[in-house]
């Protein structure tokens, strides 16, 4: 069939819904990587406008994907029917996160370090690789800078030549110390530029900076994300992070630490809910390019979570304070106004049944001899 007599098929599938039957149909026209050539240049291919001729399935790249939020999109993308290519530096990520997903037959990884270029061939893009917890991020503070800008120049960059959707993983942190409670999108945020943590907030600012002059100035779709703390399997054992750190203190008998009197609220989202968050962001119109806010309004104390993990693990742990660390923020809750407008998203799994969900995974992570090694028990 001629270029044109496919662009004119094509058209028709737009308006008529028949891709299904046409792919069939064609099969043997068409370009299926390992099977055949492309049929039209991509000048000819420009014509037929944003129908994919050459896939069957959307091909997606994930960064940072085996880490923590990663191994859990990378499942979903999966489950959607996507190709998924896994790319990450394991800086934080481990195989073990991934290792069950290692022999689906659309499923990739790549050990690559994205503040280096990548060239690869895909639909859409999700940036997500940079570590997330505070001791993960400020061990190599000048890395974690250089993950978040140049991870996401690479990102974009790569999104361009594509024309590939980009979606980044950006953080609450944007908002800093917040001046205004509960945080909304339109808030730009108290962040001190030269502290312990900054490495992180600015970066993840610079990349929202990046993303957003991308689309204006070249035209590319993106789709910010800012994300709240989330909590669920496969978070590191050993990362600090208040939820898998009461976790794994109750389920070893060990002294339960707050930092700060306990008063200070988080609010925490389940992964799962997270997740399909990212994926109903991302299906959304060009329009559509964030920042919106992703996660669970419920508002906690740390103390009220110390006290559900040592009721839900039936842990004899004690609670034990210590000093507040720098800069670290006294109240933080998401307006998810816009994402409930957007996207029609909003958390469902409620915390104790999270939690629930979670102390299973780190109570058989701890009877792993290395795993114990590995956290110094
Ligand atoms: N989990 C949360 O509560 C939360 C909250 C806000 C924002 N985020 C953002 O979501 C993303 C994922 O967070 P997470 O909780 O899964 O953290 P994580 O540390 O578990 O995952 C980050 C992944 O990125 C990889 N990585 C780090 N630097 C890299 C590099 N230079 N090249 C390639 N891969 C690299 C790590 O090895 C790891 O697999 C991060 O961008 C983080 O800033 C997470």
């Amino acid at each position: 069939m001629s270029c044109a007599g496919l662009a004119r098929q094509t058209r028709q599938i737009r308006g008529g819904g028949l891709l299904h039957s046409w792919i069939s149909a064609n099969r043997g026209a068409i370009y299926i990587p390992s099977y055949g050539k492309p049929l039209c240049s991509s000048a000819e291919n420009a014509a037929v406008g944003d129908v994919d001729i050459m896939h069957l399935e959307q091909r997606v790249l994930v960064t940072g994907g085996a880490g923590f939020l990663g191994s859990h999109l990378c499942e979903q993308l999966l489950e959607r029917g996507c190709q998924v290519l896994c790319v990450d530096n394991f800086y934080t990520g481990t195989r073990r996160n991934i290792e069950h997903l290692l022999d689906h037959k659309h499923f990739e990884l790549l050990r690559h370090d994205v503040t280096y270029p990548l060239h690869v061939e895909v639909d859409e893009i999700y940036n997500l690789a940079c570590p997330a917890s505070p001791i993960h991020y400020q061990k190599d503070p000048v890395q974690t800078t250089k993950t978040s800008v140049l991870g996401a120049l690479n990102m974009l960059g790569l999104s361009r030549r594509l024309s590939a959707k980009v979606f980044q993983a950006s953080t609450s942190e944007v908002y800093g110390d917040p001046a205004v409670h509960p945080q909304q999108e339109e808030y730009w945020g108290n962040v001190n530029p030269i502290g312990v943590r900054s490495c992180y907030d600015e970066g993840k600012r610079c990349a929202e900076t990046l993303f957003f002059d991308y689309h204006r100035q070249h035209g590319l779709e993106i789709k910010v994300a800012r994300i709240f703390n989330t909590y669920g399997p496969r978070t590191h054992p050993n990362d600090g992070r208040v939820v898998s750190s009461f976790i794994v203190q109750a389920l070893l008998g060990k002294d339960i630490t707050i930092f700060g009197d306990g008063t200070q609220t988080r609010s925490f989202c389940f992964v799962e809910d997270l997740v399909q968050g990212f994926i109903k962001l991302m299906n959304t119109g060009r329009d559509v390019t964030g920042p919106v806010n992703l996660g669970n309004p419920g508002e906690f104390t740390i103390g009220e979570l110390a006290d559900k993990v040592i009721d839900l693990t039936g842990s004899r742990s004690k609670v034990v304070y210590r000093p507040l660390p720098a800069d670290d923020p006294k109240q933080r809750r998401p307006d998810i106004a816009k994402a409930q407008r957007l996207l029609e998203w909003e958390p469902k799994v409620e915390l104790e049944e999270g939690l629930k969900r979670t102390i299973p995974y780190f109570d058989s992570l701890l009877s792993e001899d290395g795993v114990k090694r590995a956290i110094g028990i």
